[in-house]
Parts: structure tokens; C-alpha cells; sequence
């Protein structure tokens, strides 16, 4: 899609027509050619009645690849989210998870009207829980309480700005919790930018949690898809739920095929991505208006305060979009910006550009004036 450039340049603007630069989200991948023609000629069959072939050999490829005993493809990392709540927790129990954390806020509240269950947020200041901070929030083992029934740990941590949990801290909670007789989902919608940043391999950050979910359509550029790990009941009674809630799909191979290119090639140019959001957030970092850490960037994703009274988010994300950047809100003083395989190291330096340029153009007309 070509939209209109401005650039401001002094007082003049110049209008360039140009696609613009989409720093959204990693979901607005698009399928590589490669995908393309693998789709185009997918082997399938009915995977409602286990028959598509190209759908079992992604869900045996992510099972191996995350030793574990079973995957189910579903078709989204929301559903593939709220069927792990459902299945690990009865009506009336709790989910303890880090208050930003995206089955919480991002999943229409799923957990309560799927499961049944309440959300029991706890703050960290990076967005990753620790056991101290976790414990106190289990409730005691009363008949008068509402029982604890899961812990939900999302690595990466999206809003938090794409933090990592380390597999040290993942096997810390996850020991204290079965302890405590208590399961682990891992929302691991971005797992593989979280082993990438560590220069680990994705089995060794879940081997501990009772269930993962990761995202084929995310920074993997897959069109649709997620991955549902556990052990072989879970991922049966997952399925039957899959079918309950209308995920049961007929020749499904058309994406697993995309999303075994996904799954095999594409972990291994996230660290250009990463690189990106980097290179991104230092040329950001010293904009008058702006307030991020670069050495905080340890993935894709980069959050950013907006400062000044007189500016907020969703004025900030207008001037940009006029300009050929688009970023996303978090809330009124907070844009969110991920880098990805559809833009380039020269777009991240054109978007910063832009940044500066918007922003000193507000400066100068006095939106930002001190
Ligand atoms: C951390 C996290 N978990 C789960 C999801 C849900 O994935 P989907 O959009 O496929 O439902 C997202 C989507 O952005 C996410 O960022």
C-alpha cells in the first residue's frame, strides 16, 4: 500500500509517496515467497479427522523441537492461551500473572468467561515474576478462599518491552510451584526471539513449564497459526477444547505448511530483528520528547514513555502515521514499536528520522517547548 509521505523540512513539507515503514507489531509479517509456494503445495487432508499430513508433521516437528510430548496447532496464540487456563484450572480458581501480561489484558477476558477464573496480577518492575513475588500471592489452602490454580509466565514479555526470562529463572519458579502443587503455562508467543537473546535453544526455556504456547505469526512470519506443547493427555483433552470453541479446522496443511518454514528457518534471522530494535532505540534514545534505555532492548520490542505534558500518544502516533511511520499505543503517555523481518536496517534509520524530525518540528512550534 503507497500512502503519502510529509517530510518536514524547515518550515517547507515535501510530499514523497512511499509504503510506509510498519513498526506496529510483528504481526504484521507477511509470508515469505517460500511459504507461498509450500502452501500452494501442501499435501492435506481432513485434520479433524487427524488426516492432514502437513498439520502432523508440524505438530510431531514442534514437539520434538521442544521435547515435548505433544503440539497442537491452533489458530491463534489466544486460543492456544485460554485452552491451557481451562484445562489446568476449575471454575472459581485463580491465575497468578505479571499484571501486563497478555492473557490478562489482551484475551477479551477469556479466562474469566472461558474458565471461570480471576486474574491475580502481580507487578514486576521488568515484567518478569520471580518466586518472591509470586508466593505471597498464592492463597492459602483454605475452604473459605478462592484457590490458586495456575502460574502464567509470558517470555518474551511483550509489554513489558520484550524481556526475557532466563531458563535459571523459568526452572526456579517452576520448582517451587509444583512444590506448592501448582502448574505453569508458558504464554511463549515470542519464545524464539527469548532463545535467541540468550543464545539458547527454546526446549531448554519450557522444559520445566506443563504447557507452552508459541506464535508461528509473529516475528516467525508465518500468515495464522500458534503451538499448544504438553504432555500427550493434555494435548488430547486440548483438542477436544480446540474443537468445542470452533478451532477444529478441515485441510489446515495449507498453513502448517507456512508454519513448518516458520518453525525451521526463520528462529535463525530473529537476531537481525533484534539487532534492529537495537540500532532503533539508540538512535531514539537521545530525541528530545522521548524517554527509553537502549541497553534495555534485549529483543524485538521496543517501549517508549513520551514526555511533556502537551503531547500524548495518540498525537504523537498521528504526525507519524502522516509520515509514513506507524507504531502502536500502549496508553496515553506510552508508544510501542517491534521490528521485524518486513523492515529493513535502512527503514529503521528513515523511521528514526521521521522520529526526529516530527518531534523537533513539535519543539519548534511549541507543542514540546520547555
Ligand atoms: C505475548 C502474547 N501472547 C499471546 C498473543 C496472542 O496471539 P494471537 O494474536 O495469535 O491471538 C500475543 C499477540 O500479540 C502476544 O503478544
Amino acid at each position: 500500500m503507497k500512502r503519502s509521505l510529509v517530510i518536514f523540512d524547515g518550515a517547507m513539507m515535501m510530499r514523497v509517496e512511499t509504503s510506509p515503514i510498519d513498526l506496529r507489531s510483528d504481526t504484521v509479517t507477511k509470508p515469505t515467497p517460500e511459504m507461498r509456494a509450500a502452501m500452494a503445495a501442501a499435501e492435506v487432508g481432513d485434520d479433524v479427522y487427524l488426516e492432514d499430513p502437513t498439520v502432523n508433521r508440524l505438530q510431531k516437528r514442534a514437539a520434538e523441537i521442544f521435547q515435548k510430548e505433544a503440539a497442537l496447532f491452533v489458530p491463534s496464540g489466544s486460543m492456544g492461551n485460554q485452552i491451557a487456563v481451562r484445562l489446568h484450572t476449575s471454575p472459581g480458581q485463580e491465575m497468578i500473572t505479571e499484571e501486563r501480561g497478555h492473557i490478562y489484558n489482551y484475551e477479551m477476558a477469556a479466562m474469566s468467561a472461558i474458565s471461570g477464573v480471576l486474574a491475580r496480577p502481580i507487578h514486576a518492575e521488568d515484567g518478569i515474576l520471580r518466586w518472591d513475588l509470586v508466593s505471597p500471592a498464592i492463597r492459602p489452602r483454605v475452604y473459605y478462599r478462592a484457590q490458586t490454580g495456575l502460574i502464567a509466565l509470558e517470555n518474551t514479555h511483550n509489554m513489558a518491552g520484550g524481556t526475557v526470562y532466563t531458563p535459571r529463572q523459568v526452572e526456579e519458579i517452576c520448582a517451587k510451584a509444583h512444590e506448592a502443587g501448582l502448574p505453569v503455562h508458558m504464554d511463549g508467543a515470542r519464545i524464539f526471539n527469548a532463545a535467541v537473546a540468550l543464545d539458547t535453544d527454546v526446549a531448554s526455556l519450557t522444559r520445566p513449564c506443563d504447557s507452552v504456547m508459541f506464535c508461528l505469526s509473529k516475528g516467525l512470519a508465518a500468515p495464522v497459526g500458534s503451538m499448544l506443547l504438553g504432555s500427550r493427555e493434555f494435548i488430547d483433552r486440548a483438542r477436544s477444547l480446540r474443537k468445542m470453541l470452533g478451532g477444529g479446522m478441515r485441510q489446515a496443511g495449507i498453513l502448517a505448511a507456512a508454519g513448518l518454514i516458520a518453525l525451521e528457518k526463520m528462529p535463525a534471522r530473529l537476531s537481525e530483528d533484534h539487532a534492529n530494535a537495537r540500532l532503533l532505540a539508540e538512535l531514539l534514545e537521545d530525541i528530545p520528547g522521548l524517554s527509553l534505555s537502549s541497553s534495555r532492548v534485549r529483543t524485538n520490542i521496543l517501549v517508549v514513555r513520551i514526555e511533556g505534558a502537551e503531547l500524548d500518544s495518540a498525537k504523537l502516533v498521528l504526525l507519524l502515521q502522516k509520515n509514513g511511520v506507524l507504531v502502536g499505543t500502549i496508553d496515553p503517555r506510552t508508544i510501542r514499536l517491534l521490528t521485524h523481518l518486513d523492515v529493513s536496517r535502512d527503514q529503521i534509520q528513515r523511521a528514526a528520522q521521521i522520529f526526529r524530525e516530527v518531534l523537533e518540528t513539535l519543539t519548534q512550534t511549541s507543542v514540546l517547548a520547555p
